[in-house]
């Protein structure tokens, strides 16, 4: 928001951690009212838990994908920027896959409703923020 407020350009896109369990719904309304396009970091959760969900398994079977590709799928339902990251091509082949099916309303509120506010970094943490300041990029 103080971006936005104090800047003559308002930002084209702002990424923040979103995945299942993390949606910040507040964030992504505040964004779309002000035209930010809003990018998901840590889209899979990090390759965590969020990947072992029995919800998301029992949609995945339904539509014959694997979790990480109807989690993809609903970023893109919702209108969010996902960007995967994976060192795996099988993997990378399978993220992109997704283009030919589409999730009903239904497990998309399913999907919706898994949201625990449980996320992966707490950009509070101050030790963390200087961490993440040192990383150099190669
Ligand atoms: N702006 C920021 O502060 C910020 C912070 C964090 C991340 N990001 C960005 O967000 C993107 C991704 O973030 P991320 O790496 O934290 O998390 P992610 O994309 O949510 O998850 C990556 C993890 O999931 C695994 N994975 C990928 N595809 C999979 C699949 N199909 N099935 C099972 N596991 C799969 C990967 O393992 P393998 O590699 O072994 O396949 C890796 O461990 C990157 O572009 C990153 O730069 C930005």
């Amino acid at each position: 928001m103080d971006l936005i407020l104090n800047n003559d350009v308002v930002p084209a896109i702002n990424q923040v951690e979103f995945h299942p369990y993390f949606q910040q719904s507040k964030a992504e309304e505040v964004m779309r009212e002000y035209g930010v396009q809003m990018e998901a970091w840590s889209p899979l959760g990090h390759g965590g838990d969020v990947l072992l969900d029995e919800v998301l398994a029992d949609i995945a079977g339904k539509y014959g994908k694997t979790v990480a590709q109807i989690i993809l799928k609903w970023d893109i339902q919702r209108r969010i920027v996902t960007i995967p990251k994976s060192v795996h091509s099988e993997r990378i082949d399978a993220n992109i896959d997704v283009f030919d099916f589409q999730l009903s309303e239904d497990d998309m509120k399913k999907i919706n409703a898994l949201d625990s506010g449980r996320f992966i970094a707490d950009l509070r943490d101050v030790e963390l923020v200087k961490r993440l300041n040192e990383l150099k990029i190669r």
